[in-house]
């Protein structure tokens, strides 16, 4: 299959691709397009043919379920058979946005979509150019984010041809997306409700609203369907073996700066990507290894923006990994707020290789 990439404005996407794109989507093709959160794979979700295209594209697992995407508040109906108060209040509030709702599933859903489960996963995403694409097609879109099994999720057009090429039919390019991180997550499916991916919503947003939201993010085995994504570990593992320090700032910094020195001094080659003040602090330890190749960095936005940090992220774990270091030392940005689902990902890239560093 050969892949076609069309250029679209971002905020005013010209008429003629947007009609191509739906009409590809309408008959069963695969088209990749941009989200506020990062793009996604798209399919017609009501047609399993078409679905199935995605599991094949992207060499995911049939268990992983997928998001439905729809146009507005008013395609809840089609795909869900109810929507419990806090749902509503949620989706009034943040859609459209990057916040994914589990609700009771419509037996119109094909099985394949929502991996035999009874719930299906709806969101409404606000991107101009999905929305313009969701209206025109009329049609439910089922889309996982627009990667390989395994690898970060794509914010940019590059990422995608990188992982997908030849495999799917049409992509999208509106340049990078704004968020960078997948949506946020509840399932109100139980009670009470479940934060089950944190994201660009954050869960004190959400509690805010469902006072009674709790957080469950946990690991399960990979034979049962996914009721959340990332429960398999490599889920957004990198190629290199990352590893995650966090804790008090300065001692975190000293630390990499030591292991920096005893992995290199081992052979290896190492990557450290940390908000750039971490990076700037660490310059002048790290000079001499970066001028000879064995230490290559790169930033992930700044302790005081982390919106850009979100942005930044899977792009930085990208490129980092394409420079070919065998191991990538992380340093995190606490866990609150935001920094929650900055903190998710990183767990998840880590695989469980996580250093707590104390002030000393
Ligand atoms: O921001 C996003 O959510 C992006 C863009 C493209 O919209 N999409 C995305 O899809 O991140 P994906 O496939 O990478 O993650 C979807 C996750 C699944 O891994 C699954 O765990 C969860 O959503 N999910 C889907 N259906 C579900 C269901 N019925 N119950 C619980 N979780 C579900
Ligand atoms: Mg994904």
């Amino acid at each position: 299959m050969k892949t076609r990439v069309i250029h679209v404005d971002r905020d005013r996407p010209d008429a003629a691709a947007i009609e191509e794109a739906a009409a590809a989507l309408r008959e069963g093709k695969l088209v990749v397009f941009p989200t506020e959160t990062v793009y996604g794979l798209g399919a017609h979700a009501l047609d399993p043919i078409a679905v199935q295209k995605i599991f094949d594209a992207k060499e995911r697992p049939a268990n992983d379920p997928l998001i439905v995407h729809i146009a507005h508040i008013g395609q809840v109906n089609q795909c869900a058979a109810g929507m419990p108060a806090g749902a509503r209040k949620l989706a009034l509030s943040f859609w459209a946005g990057p916040l994914t709702l589990v609700l009771p599933k419509k037996s119109d859903v094909p099985d394949l979509v929502t991996a035999g489960l009874p719930s299906v996963a709806l969101r409404v995403p606000s991107h101009r150019v999905a929305r313009a694409l969701m209206e025109t097609a009329g049609i439910p879109i089922a889309a996982p984010s627009a990667n390989r099994f395994s690898r970060p999720s794509p914010t940019m057009a590059a990422h995608v041809l990188e992982d997908l090429d030849g495999r799917v039919d049409l992509i999208l390019d509106a340049g990078p997306t704004d968020i960078g991180l997948e949506s946020t997550i509840v399932d109100f499916t139980i009670d009470p409700p479940v934060l089950r991916r944190p994201g660009g919503i954050t869960f004190e947003q959400v509690r805010s609203l469902v006072p009674e939201v709790i957080v469950r993010t946990g690991e399960r085995g990979v034979d049962e369907p996914q009721p959340a994504p990332g429960q398999m570990t490599r889920h957004y593992a990198p190629r290199a073996e990352l590893t995650l320090y966090e804790g008090a700032v300065d001692a975190v910094r000293r630390r990499i700066a030591a292991d920096v020195r005893s992995m290199t001094a081992a052979g290896d080659r190492v990557g450290i990507l940390a908000p750039e003040e971490d990076l700037s602090a660490l310059a002048p330890e790290l000079a001499g290894r970066a001028a000879s190749g064995r230490v290559e960095t790169l930033p992930y936005g700044s302790r005081d923006d982390l919106e850009r940090s979100g942005r930044e992220l899977y792009a930085s774990i990208r490129a980092l990994d394409s420079t070919g270091v065998a191991k990538i030392l992380a340093v995190g940005v606490g866990a609150e707020g935001l920094a929650r689902a900055i903190h998710d990902r990183l767990l998840r890239a880590a695989d469980g290789r996580v250093r707590t560093i104390v002030q000393e």
